[in-house]
């Protein structure tokens, strides 16, 4: 990947890359629509990233050339204001004006991408591409970068000109992977450690090929949070987020929310829950609990904050009938994309091959399945 972006950056501009950046996607494996609740979750970096090869530009053109997909950017560097509509070089536009408000100057520059990561999955190809090209900016811009402040204009990036309103799980993740570990953010403190992944075991990932769209149904799922904070601060006075109730606290504060306010709150307090009960499991070494909480996140998402659909639902029902897997469910934003599976490792490949025939037996549809695995968080290459 690195020789393949150096070789066309210097055959496209006819000058070596000034930097050249790797930043991977991610999983979600536990603790869904809790990062913007001030909460926690255990994701891990895998081994599928975007590459960067960059270099100044003269004048104030910007290129941008996708060599997966073919498609190139120009765009000029001081005319930014106004994000195109879909457009993948929003992601890059709004960097620069992310960067440019914290006071970096970003000069013109070109750059070569190559990316592994599967695009609208729910595996944040959008992240990826991001922490790979902050990364490669502040290089050019000549800044040091603290990882935080990589990650919260990846986060304003995607809230101000992109128009999703995500927390910062995707851009952690990115950032904070290790080979062999699952990255435990907390979203309060913002203090993130490595957790070893069990011996053993394996992630399965399953496609199931339904686009997801995120920005509206995502952003819908954060005002119903916002209202039951809103709410649950009358009842409990100090309520900041709704990491601060408990499942007892909020079972005793159910009358007063709205029926689908209740439930959106419910998963995301189940789910903080969840990632803590998580945590103990693999301190024990007790793979099946924690396998048994990932299936319990899946049930919750379907009937709690409707960010299932039935083809994600079909893949963890697959994954129930199959004894390699310890557990199984959606990963991500939801509505589509990705379930992500917990395998005993020696199975993965037959657990794979048989998840993918049974689905297109009950769906019709192609799964695409991969083993992924745990990889280093971003950084130069
Ligand atoms: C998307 C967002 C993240 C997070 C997840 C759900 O990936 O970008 O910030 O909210 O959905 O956990």
């Amino acid at each position: 990947m690195r020789e393949r972006v150096e070789s066309a950056f210097t055959e496209r501009f006819g000058q070596r890359p000034g930097v050249m950046t790797r930043a991977p996607g991610r999983l979600e494996i536990l603790g869904n629509h809790t990062d913007y609740n001030e909460g926690t979750v255990l994701s891990v970096a895998v081994d599928r990233a975007m590459h960067v090869a960059a270099g100044l530009a003269p004048g104030r053109i910007c290129t941008l050339v996708d060599l997966g997909t073919g498609s190139e950017r120009t765009f000029d560097a001081d005319d930014l204001a106004h994000p195109k509509k879909g457009d993948w070089a929003n992601y890059i536009k709004g960097l620069i004006v992310e960067m440019r408000r914290r006071g970096m100057a970003v000069p013109a520059f070109r750059a070569v991408l190559l990316g592994t990561v599967p695009m609208s999955a729910g595996m944040s190809s959008s992240a990826a591409l991001e922490m790979a090209m902050v990364l490669a900016l502040s290089r050019l811009a000549g800044v040091e970068l603290p990882w935080l402040e990589a990650a919260r204009i990846g986060q304003a990036c995607e809230n101000n000109y992109v128009g999703a309103r995500t927390g910062l799980l995707d851009q952690f993740s990115s950032l904070k992977g290790r080979a062999g570990s699952l990255v435990y953010s907390d979203f309060r403190s913002l203090l993130v450690e490595n957790v070893a992944i069990p011996d053993g075991t394996a992630f399965v990932v399953v496609n199931s090929m339904v686009k997801h769209n995120l920005a509206n149904e995502y952003n819908e799922r954060r005002q119903a949070c916002e209202e039951a904070v809103r709410v649950l601060q009358r009842v409990y006075p100090g309520v900041k987020a709704l990491r601060d109730v408990s499942p007892a606290q909020l079972a005793a504060a159910e009358k007063e929310l709205a029926p689908v306010v209740y439930r959106r709150a419910s998963h995301v307090v189940g789910e903080i829950s969840r990632v803590a009960q998580g945590i103990a499991a693999l301190a024990g070494g007790d793979v099946a609990r924690f396998g048994q909480l990932m299936f319990a996140s899946h049930d919750s998402s379907r009937e709690n904050f409707a960010n299932s659909c039935v083809e994600l639902d079909l893949l963890v029902e697959i994954a129930r009938r199959l004894p390699a897997a310890y557990g199984a469910r959606l990963s991500g934003g939801g509505f589509g994309g990705i379930s992500v599976h917990l395998v005993r490792a020696e199975q993965a490949t037959a657990y794979a091959q048989e998840v993918a025939g049974r689905y297109r037996d009950q769906s019709g549809r192609t799964a695409e399945a991969m083993i992924c695995t745990a990889a280093a968080g971003a950084g130069l290459l």
